[in-house]
């Protein structure tokens, strides 16, 4: 019944074989779904060669830089998607950065710049890619994000970035409200902790991670699979009646009240 074939996905965040995004990616190409990727470019073209290598068994369409600081390259991104493929149907936003200084330590410490810097990319990003996509969602859409419980609760060292997915899930309701006349429905994905580059930044992730697999009711942390198992489902008609909504993929963590 999970069935994307003709269904056109751009994934955003695949940085390596690590990433959430890297998870997803390949779930939407098992499901059927025609990939497109973006990745972060950095001046040597290293990022560029490391994920095409990657994600080439997924045989993705559309290829693109994309730093969502730039607004330029958000508009040439989506011209390129929308030249190649006509309409998008599909859309991850499985990106978030914070200075690594911001991540451990004294909240109250969190600079202007490091504060703005933390917003711009892990929560305005899904606004503005929202509205670049919307144009091309021309048969209605499913976008995805993703998030974490530092945004509900306090997580030790989340810090500046707490307060950014506390901005992106509230976000994804006022996107879906905004957006579901047209038929683009806007969820989010709680991810429990997952060893990944922008999780290293994180102080203790791998005492957060150790902890989980010792308390939540599954005793252990989740895969990039299965989180890309949930954002299948999410894009596929199976879920065609949600949107707005926080899915926990964390192996039960989310409904401890004594952790
Ligand atoms: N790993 C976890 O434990 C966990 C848990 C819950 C939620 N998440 C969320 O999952 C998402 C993916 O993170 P991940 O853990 O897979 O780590 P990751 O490091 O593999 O992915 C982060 C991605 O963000 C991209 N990025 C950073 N700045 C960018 C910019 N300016 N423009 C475009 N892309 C940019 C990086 O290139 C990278 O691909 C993030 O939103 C993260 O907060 C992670």
């Amino acid at each position: 019944m999970l069935d994307l074939t003709g269904k056109n996905a751009l994934v955003t965040g695949i940085a390596n074989n690590r990433s959430i995004a890297w998870g997803i990616a390949q779930q939407l190409h098992k499901a059927g779904a025609n990939i497109g990727i973006s990745y972060l470019p950095d001046e040597k073209g290293k990022m560029e060669k490391k994920v095409a290598e990657l994600v080439e068994p997924l045989n993705p369409s559309v290829f693109v830089p994309l730093n969502v600081q730039d607004d330029a390259q958000i508009q040439s991104a989506f011209e390129t998607v929308g030249d190649k493929w006509g309409r998008i149907d599909i859309l991850i936003h499985c990106l978030a950065f914070a200075n690594r200084d911001d991540l451990t330590g004294g909240f109250v410490e969190t600079s202007r710049s490091g504060f703005a810097t933390a917003l711009d990319i892990s929560t305005y990003s899904l606004v503005k890619l929202c509205g670049a996509a919307k144009p091309l969602m021309t048969e209605g859409g499913s976008i995805v994000t993703l998030t974490y419980l530092g945004g509900v609760r306090v997580i030790p060292n989340y810090n500046v970035m707490g307060i950014a997915k506390a901005g992106l899930e509230m976000s994804v309701r006022y996107l879906a409200a905004e957006l579901g006349p047209q038929k683009i429905r806007v969820n989010g994905i709680s991810a429990g902790p997952i060893r990944t580059l922008a999780s290293s930044a994180v102080g203790g992730i791998l005492d957060m991670i150790h902890h989980v697999e010792a308390v939540a009711p599954l005793r252990r942390t989740v895969t990039q699979t299965e989180v890309g198992n949930t954002a299948a489902f999410l894009c596929s008609d199976l879920s065609s009646g949600m949107t707005g909504q926080i899915l926990y993929v964390d192996a039960g963590y989310e409904i401890l009240g004594m952790a």
